[in-house]
């Protein structure tokens, strides 16, 4: 028998970063010793606060559904605890738990986007937006990010075109996954400002809001006339180093929420009744959680960013906030002869086994784009493998 295939699976992207650690993997089987900087994946373990809850939760009997839209209690903490950090007000009618942040992302796209219709999201970016995009029917348009002296700054000019062109909706991406990218207040105010102009409804992922090293963390949901058409994504993923829980939520305004839940009910009827209680205490329990994960990896960044400066032909920005670092290796390929990213990265791996993704797993380049990348995740390394493999980087292309 052929087995039938939708055309709309033709049209269906995925995160080539897997195929990266595929192929790492295969090395490691082979008795090469790997130093993971490919995966946005952590090392970390979760806080005992939120395990020992979700394991209370299991054994009292919250084994069975929930709510399509979460448990009230943790719909409600989530509310205060967002509210206060992004100074909206926020009720639990406008937030819909999610089994981790990616679905938010797809339910977003479902609920607001027609076919045909335009939507700007960030190229360099999380390839889950172009592949939803994609296979719902829109036409993307990329924006991407430039170097400015000691951060990369968003392209307004390209995101000023987009809303031209007849975009009506923007994904963005504050703190930024593979960049790294903090938006300065006057950034956010700037595009704030076009959403708020030209009617755009706006996604933004938070998914990196409370991995921050200095300084604070702002919302585009926090600027006036945006909490109205802005759908912040939001997860426990990184903030209490629950990537394998799957757990998070879509929070904005009650009406588009509710329709999110009704594909819940669609999708998966709800998200796992026990692990919510763990996300609760994580919630209820105070800083001192994220707080100690905060500085193991602020430890681990300061010694990657020095590192990476120190080797000829390479210049690596220092992030405030994500555990990802985006350094510009144009100089270091020449170095080595290599012109093509993917090229540079295999020949790394093979000889070093120094593992990273490059540009292209996050979107294809952008038309004028001259400048090579790559990005390091540091949130699946401890220091010494940090410095183990970053002498290996150091002593080939020297
Ligand atoms: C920018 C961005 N958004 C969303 C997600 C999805 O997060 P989760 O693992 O909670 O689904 C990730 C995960 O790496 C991410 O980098």
């Amino acid at each position: 028998m052929t087995v039938p295939i939708a055309q709309r699976m033709n049209k269906i992207g995925t995160e080539t970063a897997f195929a990266v650690s595929f192929e790492a993997g295969i090395l490691a089987r082979q008795g090469k010793k790997i130093y993971p900087f490919h995966l946005g994946d952590m090392n970390l373990i979760t806080p005992p606060v939120v395990m020992d809850a979700a394991i209370d939760a299991m054994k009292k009997g919250k084994t069975g559904y929930c709510p399509t839209a979460g448990i009230l209690e943790l719909r409600e903490a989530l509310a205060k605890d967002v509210g206060q950090s992004h100074k909206i007000p926020l009720a639990a009618d406008q937030i819909s738990i999610q089994p981790g942040g990616k679905p938010t992302i797809g339910k977003f796209i479902m609920a607001a986007m027609n076919p045909g219709d335009k939507v700007l999201y960030p190229n360099p970016g999380y390839p889950i937006y172009e592949s939803q995009i994609d296979f719902h029917g829109g036409v993307g348009v990329p924006y991407g990010y430039k170097e400015a002296e000691d951060h990369f700054i968003l392209d307004m000019d390209v995101i000023r075109k987009g809303i031209q062109a007849g975009a009506k909706i923007l994904i963005y991406n504050n703190y930024q996954n593979p960049t790294g990218a903090s938006s300065p207040k006057d950034e956010i105010q700037e595009l704030a400002r076009l959403a708020v102009k030209n009617d755009l409804f706006v996604l933004a992922d938070e998914a990196y809001f409370d991995i921050r090293y200095s300084g604070e963390s702002l919302s585009i949901a926090s600027f006036p006339g945006m909490a109205e058409r802005t759908i912040i994504l939001y997860t426990f993923s990184k903030k209490f180093a629950m990537t394998g829980w799957r757990l998070g939520a879509a929070i904005g305004p009650a009406p588009f929420i509710e329709l999110i839940s009704k594909i819940n009910v669609n999708d998966e009827s709800c998200s796992n009744h026990f692990i919510q209680y763990g996300a609760l205490a994580g919630l209820q329990g105070g800083s001192e959680a994220p707080q100690r994960l905060l500085s193991i990896l602020k430890e681990r960044r300061d010694l990657l960013v020095d590192r990476l400066n120190a080797i000829p032909g390479i210049r690596c920005f220092r992030p405030e906030a994500t555990f990802y670092l985006f350094p510009n290796v144009t100089g270091a390929m020449k170095r080595k002869g290599v012109a093509e990213v993917e090229g540079f990265r295999k020949l790394v791996l093979q000889e070093t086994g120094v593992s990273f993704c490059t540009r292209r797993h996050f979107g294809r380049p952008l038309p004028g784009e001259t400048e090579q990348y790559i990005r390091f995740a540091y949130s699946g390394i401890d220091l010494d493998q940090i410095k183990e493999g970053m002498d290996k980087l150091t002593a080939f292309l020297a």
